[in-house]
């Protein structure tokens, strides 16, 4: 069988190195000579994930020809597959869910490196097993990749398991492990969890992947902030008067009810997905783009988050939640959630971070907005009772994924009217052809043994800390009652309250106008 092989750079890469990104390209052109076989090993191989995901993730890599001239991708799990079933399964998943890039004959080749092994993770000689089944087919020295995308509760056992069996260490290849969200469900079960994970792992080695810090959109966000010189100056306080972050869904939470009840939107998308994006917008320049220097800024800015009011915060559910198939009866958990946060620092003090997402709401959007302050003085006359509309730059993480910049312009033939116009760019006009999945990117990354698109031990348990008080209260019997939304809205009207109150709105810049309605945009 043909190994797949990536380039590999030893076992010492395996330790946290600050480089300069010449030292990096010269540590790639010497990797390259030395090509080692490498295995990804998959638990959880009869999942969502790795149908959805990974595997057609790994094979547009394949196609691209980024896994050179290939590895050993290996999936266990408990299902009967052999290899051929296997595949069968996981082509299905190529063909739907990246239908664009689908060849039959890349997937003939592809196809001829992937392997099953049928386990069980609760029977501990299965892992010696597995390890003597991939010492077969490495044929030699070997790294290697587990990837962890079972159900969270199975993440200490498999550590363990890993451990004991001796697959952690290898005294000539590297060894990673890629943990999937939700790293724990508050701080104690995450920081026993890095226990757990540390007792047999170096922490150089432990990649915890957050999906969305591998979007284009979200790698993005410090390339417009600090590869250009016009929108650094006035990211401050000075010219920005509030911060939206919005990640809204609009499908409900279907067949995956089971993980989701007890779990939330805070935890299942806050702790994660949103607070990555504020530190991407919030935190000061690194000195390089390196993985250290950009994960060092974002600890100072979690540092500088002061604790979230349970005034600034709403919680709701959509309507016919609690009676879907896997909800239990009664179920509290939230499906939507918005909050207001401050950042103590000098860069950001009085400034307020809004943050909300959902599921059920009426469209699909991922966005940030940052809206700038009024002119101080308005030369123009305007009608009576209304203000000028202040300028807004919506960063479109997905789904039209791009920039606006909303400004004032005068209206032709006016004497002093004025109307808001928009700066566009869109990424499927100014570049060709589709964006890549975000696994794309984090494998090739976890690979190469680059993990500054993952987060760091320091990052998950900080935000934990800032999001674990206001967990808890709401589990208060006390605490207010849950409140309801339709499906299809933007969440309860609390949700737009928590904004008027201040005086202002939430904003959407990504999607239609007619949408922003609701949303006093
Ligand atoms: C996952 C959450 O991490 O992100 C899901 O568990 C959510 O509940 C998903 O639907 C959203 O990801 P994306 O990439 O579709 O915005």
């Amino acid at each position: 069988m043909d190994n797949i092989q990536v380039a590999s750079e030893s076992v010492e890469t395996d330790q946290i190195q600050i480089e300069t990104g010449k030292q990096s390209e010269q540590k790639k052109a010497a990797t390259k000579k030395s090509m080692v076989a490498t295995s990804i090993v998959i638990f959880g191989a009869s999942g969502d994930l790795t149908w959805r995901k990974l595997v057609p993730a790994l094979y547009n890599n394949f196609q691209k020809g980024r896994l050179a001239e290939c590895a050993t991708i290996l999936g266990f799990a408990r299902r009967p597959y052999t290899d051929e079933t296997f595949r069968d399964r996981l082509r299905e998943g190529v063909e739907s869910f990246s239908k664009e890039t689908f060849d039959a004959g890349v997937w003939d080749d592809f196809a001829r490196h992937i392997h099953y092994f049928q386990g069980n993770l609760d029977q501990a000689g299965d892992f010696p097993k597995l390890d003597a089944c991939l010492n077969e087919m490495e044929k030699g020295p070997a790294n290697r990749l587990y990837y962890l995308a079972t159900a969270p509760e199975h993440y200490p056992l498999i550590v363990t398991e890993l451990g004991a069996a001796g697959m952690a260490y290898s005294p000539a290849c590297w060894r990673r492990i890629v943990i999937e969200k939700p790293f724990g469900r508050d701080l104690g079960s995450a920081l026993a969890l890095n226990q757990v994970v540390h007792s047999v792992f170096h922490e150089s080695q432990v990649y915890r992947i957050d999906h969305y810090l591998g979007k284009e959109t979200a790698q993005n966000i410090l390339f417009f902030r600090f590869a250009n010189t016009i929108f650094e100056p006035v990211w401050n306080r000075r010219y920005i008067n509030n911060v939206q972050v919005t990640v809204a869904e609009d499908v409900d939470v279907g067949h995956r009810a089971g993980y989701y009840d007890g779990v939330g939107v805070v935890r299942d998308m806050f702790q994660n997905h949103l607070l990555q994006l504020l530190t991407l917008v919030a935190m000061e320049p690194p000195s390089s783009f390196n993985a250290e220097a950009v994960r060092n800024e974002k600890a100072k800015l979690f540092e500088s988050i002061r604790p979230i009011a349970l005034t600034d915060t709403i919680r709701g559910q959509y309507e016919g939640y609690a009676q879907a198939e896997g909800v239990a009866e009664g179920s509290k958990t939230p499906t939507f959630a918005a909050m207001k946060l401050y950042i103590d620092n000098w860069r950001w003090q009085g400034v307020p971070f809004y943050l909300r997402s959902g599921k059920a709401l009426k469209h699909k959007s991922s966005e940030i907005i940052i809206e700038f302050q009024r002119p101080p003085h308005l030369m123009f006359h305007l009608p009576e009772g209304s203000e000028i509309t202040p300028n807004i730059l919506s960063m479109c993480i997905q789904p039209d994924e791009g920039m606006h910049l909303r400004f004032e312009a005068k209206e032709p033939d006016s004497e002093q009217g004025m109307q808001s116009v928009d700066m566009d760019f869109h990424y499927r006009s100014s570049f060709h052809g589709t964006l890549p999945e975000a696994y794309q990117r984090l494998l090739l990354d976890a690979l190469a043994g680059d993990p500054s698109l993952f987060t760091r031990t320091d990052s998950i348990e900080s935000a934990w800390r800032l999001l674990d008080p206001l967990l808890e209260a709401w589990e208060q019997p006390d605490e207010a009652p849950m409140l309801v939304y339709p499906v299809g809205s933007w969440g309860p009207p609390e949700a737009d309250e928590l904004l008027k109150r201040d005086g202002r709105n939430w904003r959407l810049g990504c999607v239609d106008e007619e949408s922003t309605i609701h949303a006093g945009g």
